[in-house]
């Protein structure tokens, strides 16, 4: 994955993690959760859901992973005191489950993988005989804007999905994801419909719309070559106009696929 573009947003990334809460940014989730399970998080970012978790699974635990140092440090501070949660920083690849789980969540993660059956398959070894699994994840080839956002920003999202798709990314996971699932075994496949809709005059609309503005503040893609900084910046400075005066609505295409082991 892109290490770097992940590094250099650190900060960014997780003022948006902490906004995050199971009734608007994971909400098809709650219904799995009960007294007694056993959870892994995988990808948990600063842990803000993961730590809401917590609080629905009564005296059963949960694990949050994620390979990103700062996120899990500031996760310890911050939820030092629930006693039911774990946070540790490891590389899906490389971690070593301590037992078994009864679920896995794995939230806006499979889209940063460069190999996305390798981790379904560890997922499904760390999970217990009848164990679930839940995806949230994205496909950012249908992302709507309404109206469309100027072309300059069009321009830089094209390039974006290019760069990611170069890298080996999957840029449509929501929609493949459960085929994937299939691959490796899993049953009772089920895809549940869970776009992220922002509308004007909501509460935070102008900082959810501006997620694409935070991306493009990354200089990467232009270090790479893929596209001019020219055009980097008139994309910023279009897209944040275009915010302030036409933007009706953006929706995130978003899945939650859950399966069974
Ligand atoms: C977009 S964030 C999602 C955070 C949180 N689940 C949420 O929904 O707000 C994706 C997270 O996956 C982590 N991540 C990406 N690749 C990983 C890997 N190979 N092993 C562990 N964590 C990884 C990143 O560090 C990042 O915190």
């Amino acid at each position: 994955m892109k290490e770097k573009f992940i590094d250099r947003k650190d900060q960014q990334a997780n003022k948006i993690f902490e906004r995050r809460t199971l009734a608007s940014d994971y909400r098809t989730l709650r219904p799995l959760l009960k007294p007694g399970l056993s959870v892994l998080d995988v990808g948990c970012g600063t842990g803000t859901l993961t730590n809401e978790v917590a609080s629905h699974i009564g005296d059963g635990t949960i694990i949050g992973l994620d390979n990103t140092a700062s996120f899990i440090d500031i996760g310890k501070e911050h939820y030092a005191e629930t006693e039911n949660l774990d946070l540790v920083c490891d590389n899906i690849f490389n971690y070593q489950p301590p037992h078994q789980f009864d679920l896995i969540i794995t939230a806006r993660t499979m889209q940063w993988l460069t190999d996305i059956p390798k981790a379904l398959k560890l997922f499904k070894s760390w999970l217990k005989p009848g164990g679930q699994i839940s995806i949230l994840d994205y496909n950012h080839t249908t992302i709507v804007w309404d109206p469309a956002p100027p072309e300059t920003m069009q321009a830089f999202y094209r390039t974006f999905l290019r760069w990611r798709a170069d890298a080996g990314m999957n840029n449509q996971v929501a929609d493949e994801v459960a085929t994937l699932l299939q691959q490796q075994g899993f049953e009772s496949i089920e895809t549940i419909n869970a776009d992220q809709v922002y509308h004007k005059g909501e509460a935070d609309f102008e900082t959810n719309l501006a997620i694409w503005i935070k991306v493009a503040q990354s200089k990467q893609m232009v270090t790479e070559g893929y596209i001019s900084d020219e055009l980097r910046l008139q994309a910023i400075a279009d897209y944040t106009h275009w915010i302030e005066t036409e933007a009706r609505s953006m929706t995130l295409k978003m899945n939650d696929v859950r399966a069974y082991v």
